[in-house]
């Protein structure tokens, strides 16, 4: 029997690791799963609620290492994973996506001789000033095996001096997600819970330091949702980060009283699926949405100067805007008149992403 463990830490990773579990049930005779989940991200709403909705077991290990700076965070994780590997000996550990539980779980395993496999290699903003990005270089310069969403990820890895057997150009484990989850998410009640209707309504997700660290980026955002809101209802399910941010700079005041938004916690994966899929448009700063809305042809608006993930600009239906609040409010007052970006699905975003992973974890292992 061996063991494959792989980590879990913030949001973005559950449902990336959700499908792959189930995929390595089909090898349960000869692979056993272990899910470690570091506690990066520990609120109920950041973390359990995903464990529900996508029907992934309690994770084996809970290292509860929670919030703290990036040396702390990472050094926790570290510590704590290190003890999870002498204990129990793993033959392989499956990394995802780029937050620091990635980076920190692969360093430790590599260190230890343990072979790593990242899902979601490649991806490159060419902006060292975002954390993700150097944990993504970091990861893939000492993984294994590199599992590639689209192919500007195989370029950036071969460029990078990475040898091609490494390189697998696999699909997108989240979009498996999506689609596994698509119809059960049909039937939330969230939309009827908040009053909107069907392409009536902005969905907004805001969290990177870049966005909401600062008053001014704070106050552009506010004055963006004035303009937005006179044309759309906007629903706006607010990170703990953003929310903390709003407070401390004095800026959440004048975002309540905005007539129009919704102003809500963080939402469950079903919940927000639901929502993504009937909004008119989307407002985000995040990675995974961009590869979300142009999976469902919804058009995206990115709150930032760059992308990873180009290929949801070069035939998605995603638009880079940064913090420009003109272009935004231009571009969104065209899709209300309904004239929109038409894109189309990346080859091999299939929903069997996981079983070609599952597959070669097991030729290699
Ligand atoms: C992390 C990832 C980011 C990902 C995002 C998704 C890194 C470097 N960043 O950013 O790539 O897009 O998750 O959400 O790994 N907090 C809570 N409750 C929680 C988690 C966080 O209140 O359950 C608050 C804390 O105040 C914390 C802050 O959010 O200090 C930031 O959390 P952290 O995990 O450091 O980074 P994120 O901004 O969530």
């Amino acid at each position: 029997m061996k063991t494959i463990i792989s980590v879990v830490g913030a949001r973005p990773n559950f449902m990336k690791v959700a499908p792959l579990h189930k995929a390595l049930q089909k090898y349960g005779d000869s692979i056993r799963h272990v899910i470690v989940h570091t506690g990066q991200h520990y609120d109920e709403a950041m973390s359990k609620v995903f464990f529900d909705d996508l029907e992934l077991p309690h994770p084996d290990v809970y290292l509860g290492v929670g919030s703290g700076t990036h040396a702390e965070q990472t050094a926790k994780i570290m510590v704590g994973f290190e003890k999870v590997l002498q204990d129990r000996k793993p033959d392989l550990v499956v990394v995802v996506g780029d937050v620091n539980s990635t980076v920190a779980a692969s360093l430790v395993s590599v260190k230890m001789g343990i072979r790593v496999a990242h899902i979601e290699a490649g991806l490159r903003s060419f902006d060292r000033s975002m954390p993700e990005e150097i944990n993504r270089l970091l990861t893939d310069g000492i993984a294994d095996l590199l599992f590639v969403t689209e192919p500007s990820g195989v370029r950036n890895l071969e460029k990078e001096g990475i040898p091609r057997e490494k390189i697998f150009l696999v699909g997108n484990v989240m979009i498996d997600s999506l689609k596994h989850y698509q119809a059960k998410a049909a039937s939330s009640a969230i939309a009827q819970q908040l009053g909107v209707e069907r392409g009536k309504y902005t969905l907004v997700t805001l969290h990177r330091p870049s966005n909401v660290d600062a008053v001014e980026g704070l106050r552009k955002i506010v004055s963006m949702f004035e303009a937005i809101a006179s044309r759309s209802t906007i629903v706006f399910p607010v990170h703990p980060r953003t929310r903390k941010m709003l407070e401390q700079h004095g800026v959440g005041a004048s975002a309540n009283a905005i007539r129009n938004l919704l102003l809500v916690e963080p939402m469950g994966y079903l919940d927000f699926l639901h929502l993504l899929e009937r909004a008119q448009l989307v407002l985000t700063d995040s990675g995974g949405i961009q590869e979300e809305t142009t999976y469902l042809g919804v058009p995206c608006l990115t709150l930032r100067e760059n992308t990873e993930r180009p290929i949801t600009c070069e035939i998605g239906t995603n638009e880079l805007c940064g913090l420009d609040v003109e272009k935004i409010l231009r571009k969104s007052f065209e899709v209300f008149d309904g004239k929109m970006k038409k894109g189309r699905v990346p080859e091999l975003w299939d929903g069997n992403t996981s079983d070609r992973i599952a597959a070669i974890l097991n030729s290699k292992i």
